[in-house]
């Protein structure tokens, strides 16, 4: 089968811009895909940045203006990885230059810019736009979804979703932007992370009614550019409880974003507890997945059981990779991509998706709620 041919413009060609670039490369791996996506396009305003793209022979367009990238004609399908503060007028501008876009988290620096992103694309016929959360797209994260889904929880008991980060526990990590207000948004470490933890919530309907925010910063001050410490002004840790529903009855649900758990590399966990089943993943271990059930012991009887499952390499969508090899972040990565784009040309069916815009704005009612509540030590309920 050969794919809908899509021209792919990357703006923001950092960390993330390379990791998009790589994956679109391993686009074989995926067996009857129906797009067949190639990178035209790269634009960073550091000149230093392009050079990296130069080795990707499909790359036509390299360049340090956004809008010279917007204006050519090959680029179908933009994604965009800048800082928050650049979100909102990027993101913008992609939609109103009839371009579909995969957004970077946090979808603007806040509530109003990810507003005003959700209004242009109402205001743009045909606009298609999702948000990047590839920890989802684990095998186990897939398999917990599609547990939680099948109704195995029974009532439920109480439910889980974190990420938890360590590298901000060296004090003398120089700061940068993603350690500042003004570039990475009031909300800190739930800009940086939150998003991560709402998606698998929020898709599968458990969206809080009140919550209760608990935030720290842990690490008040970094080295600057000359070694000078300067402030470092974001929060970095945070827990978000709430009450949500599942199938009607209301549950704690408690989400978990930190730059300092002391141990963790990037670990993304879901865990889901009902009275007739549960089920639990981390990326820390990424082949297993706990379920929880009643079974019957030889020689002992009926009993509680956590038992292990090994999940293999296959996702959303299938894979030449062999069924029982392991999958790691830039599977993930993949896959996000490959549902993104079986959703933009329409193929997707009930394969689960990237997150939606209006997923992405409520994350940010969410996070100002928590905001909030912290700071009154009360319950606050997130706007509508
Ligand atoms: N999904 C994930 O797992 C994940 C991981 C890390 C970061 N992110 C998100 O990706 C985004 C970028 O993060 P990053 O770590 O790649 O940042 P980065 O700092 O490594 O890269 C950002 C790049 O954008 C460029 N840039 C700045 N202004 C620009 C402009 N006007 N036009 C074009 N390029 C411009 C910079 O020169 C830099 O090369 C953020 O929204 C961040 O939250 C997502």
């Amino acid at each position: 089968m050969t794919g809908k041919k899509i021209g792919i413009g990357i703006i923001g060609g950092g960390l993330m811009g390379r990791e998009i670039a790589a994956a679109l490369r391993r686009w074989p791996a995926l067996i009857d895909h129906p797009a067949e996506p190639e990178l035209v396009a790269v634009c960073d305003i550091n000149p230093a940045a392009l050079s990296f793209f130069e080795r990707i022979d499909t790359v036509q367009l390299t360049t340090t203006d956004h809008h010279e990238l917007l204006a050519d004609p090959r680029v179908d399908v933009v994604y965009i990885a800048v800082r928050h503060d650049l979100h909102e007028r990027l993101y913008v501008d992609t939609v109103r230059a009839g371009k579909a876009l995969l957004a970077e988290k946090p979808f603007g620096i806040d509530g109003a810019a990810a507003d005003a992103v959700v209004a242009a694309i109402d205001e743009t016929p045909e606009s298609f736009v999702r948000v990047s959360s590839e920890m989802p797209f684990f095998p186990g994260a897939q398999w917990a979804v599609d547990y939680v889904r099948s109704g195995a929880l029974g009532r439920i008991v109480e439910a889980k979703c974190t990420f938890l980060h360590a590298s901000d526990i060296d004090v003398n990590k120089p700061l940068n932007w993603k350690r500042q207000k003004q570039f990475c948004g009031e909300a800190g470490v739930l800009n940086d992370l939150g998003m991560h933890t709402w998606h698998v919530p929020l898709r599968l309907g458990w969206t809080p009614e009140k919550v209760v925010g608990i935030l720290q910063d842990v690490v008040t001050e970094r080295p600057g550019p000359d070694g000078t410490p300067q402030p470092c002004d974001t929060w970095d840790n945070a827990v978000i409880h709430s009450w949500a529903r599942h199938d009607g009855a209301p549950f704690p649900l408690t989400t978990e974003t930190k730059r300092i758990a002391p141990g963790q590399k990037n670990t993304w966990e879901f865990e889901a507890i009902g009275m007739s089943g549960g089920v639990r993943f981390s990326t820390k271990n990424p082949k297993q997945v706990e379920v929880f059930a009643f079974i019957d012991v030889p020689g002992v009887g009926r009993e509680q059981s956590w038992q292990q499952i090994d999940a293999g390499s296959q996702s959303v969508w299938p894979t030449v990779t062999g069924p029982n090899f392991e999958s790691g972040f830039s599977d993930a990565i993949l896959q996000m991509w490959a549902a993104f784009l079986a959703e933009y040309v329409g193929e997707l069916g009930d394969g689960f998706g990237c997150v939606r815009p209006d997923e992405a704005a409520l994350t940010h009612r969410l996070f100002a709620a928590a905001i909030a509540s912290h700071e009154n030590g009360t319950f606050v309920t997130p706007e509508a």
